[in-house]
């Protein structure tokens, strides 16, 4: 859900601004973007240059600098973000934005703003519960302000009670449910889209198998792009390193009978992308016990698997309306894809070169041929993520015309 996202996180003046690089570390992991300000306040309790480090981005603490002022006006700076996050929000900052006061950067920023706010307040028990304070807060969610915590419990200053920073979980959580909101007004919501992805494992024993270089990388993230664009996804994932797409129901197998199982299970939908590597064969007659070393190695003996891809797009009342295959390949790309494409009677096949020079199984890039009925598109290189996010897009300019 957070991958792609922009955040522009703004760091106020509490002690609980120590928790800050956890958080920043946290959002990059999921693949947000972060940019910082940084209050005169927040400077006192943890550096620019910790968070130009995490962030790996410039960190904007002045409101009347030339050179950030000539890189990037404050007002630009304010929307070029999918959400402004304050963490931690002091009862200072709470007041100042209630008030519409902008006399400094991050204040200037908030005021400036046409992006969704979320903030995670921090302070003493008595800051928090002062009538003030609580008048602000009721202000502030009367403007569509989400709020994230504050959590109970012992505070810095030595008193208990409610103010403390939420959990850094907490606020990815927060941020994790809001886009999701967000995204039900997405150009796919309430599509339901089943994407495969990975290798499969093919067992020679209990310890031993037959597979392929595939990552995942690719359809991991093609189902995270149709998941940011509104859509139900229900991923099916071989044996990959990837990480779970936040937002995606997965469903995690083995063996391409597995596969072409879960694949069943998860129609009706409106959209199959099939991006796995699927091992063409398996052991007909694997052991169930580990085989042990002897003079003579032993006989392999293969036997075909299903095709999931052909399955899913055989014409009958259960076939997704709109089936894309991948066709991975090693010379001749553009034709034996195309060829391809009709055996399988898929309506797009993605076609790529994954010759050992290519670096496309396991790389981060990839160069993609779009191959329809119709034409042929050619993408240029492209990071996967890239490649997704493109593919989400004519997949939903297509659904918005033909689904
Ligand atoms: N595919 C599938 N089930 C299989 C084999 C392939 O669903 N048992 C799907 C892949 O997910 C991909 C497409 O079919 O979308 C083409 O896969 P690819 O490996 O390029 O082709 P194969 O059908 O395996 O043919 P070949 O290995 O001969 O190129």
């Amino acid at each position: 859900m957070l991958n792609g996202k922009r955040i522009l996180l703004i760091v106020a003046g509490g002690i609980a601004a120590v928790k800050v690089p956890d958080l920043i570390r946290r959002l990059r992991e999921r693949g947000a973007s972060v940019r910082c300000i940084l209050t005169k306040g927040g400077a006192q309790f943890v550096t620019p240059l910790t968070l130009a480090a995490l962030s790996g981005q410039k960190i904007y603490q002045d409101l009347f600098s030339l050179t950030d002022e000539s890189e990037m006006g404050h007002i630009q700076l304010s929307r070029d973000a999918d959400i402004l996050l304050v963490a931690p929000a002091t009862a200072d900052i709470m007041a100042k934005m209630t008030a519409g006061i902008a006399d400094d950067i991050a204040t200037t920023a908030l005021l400036a703003t046409d992006k969704p706010v979320m903030i995670c307040p921090s302070m003493n028990v008595m800051m928090w519960t002062h009538p003030a304070t609580q008048a602000n807060l009721e202000t502030l969610k009367a403007r569509s302000v989400e709020i994230v915590g504050p959590g109970a419990g012992d505070l810095a200053c030595g008193e208990v009670g409610d103010g403390r920073l939420a959990e850094v979980k907490d606020i990815i959580a927060a941020l994790n449910r809001f886009f999701q909101r967000q995204r039900g007004d997405g150009a796919l919501a309430r599509m339901r889209v089943l994407v495969t992805s990975g290798p499969t494992h093919e067992p020679i024993d209990p310890v031993r198998y037959i597979s392929n270089r595939s990552s995942g990388k690719q359809g991991h993230a093609i189902a995270a792009a149709l998941a940011n664009l509104g859509a139900q996804v229900t991923l099916i994932a071989g044996p990959t390193a990837e990480p779970d797409p936040d937002g995606v129901a997965v469903v995690r197998v083995e063996t391409a009978a597995q596969m072409l199982k879960a694949s069943r299970e998860a129609l009706p939908c409106d959209i199959a992308v099939c991006a796995a590597a699927v091992a063409d064969w398996h052991v007909a007659d694997a052991s169930k016990t580990k085989l042990k070393k002897s003079t003579t190695p032993p006989r392999i003996n293969l036997a075909p698997n299903p095709d999931i891809l052909a399955t899913l797009a055989q014409p009958g009342p259960q076939r997704p309306l709109l089936v894309i295959g991948f066709a991975a390949e090693t010379g001749d790309v553009i034709e034996k894809a195309k060829v391809k494409r009709a055996a399988k009677n898929c309506d797009w096949i993605i076609a790529n070169d994954v010759s050992p020079g290519s670096g496309t199984f396991g790389g981060d890039d990839n160069t993609v041929h779009v191959i329809t009925a119709q034409n042929v598109e050619s993408w240029p290189t492209l990071k996967k993520r890239e490649v997704a996010e493109k593919l989400a897009g004519l997949i939903a300019t297509h659904a918005a015309k033909f689904l």
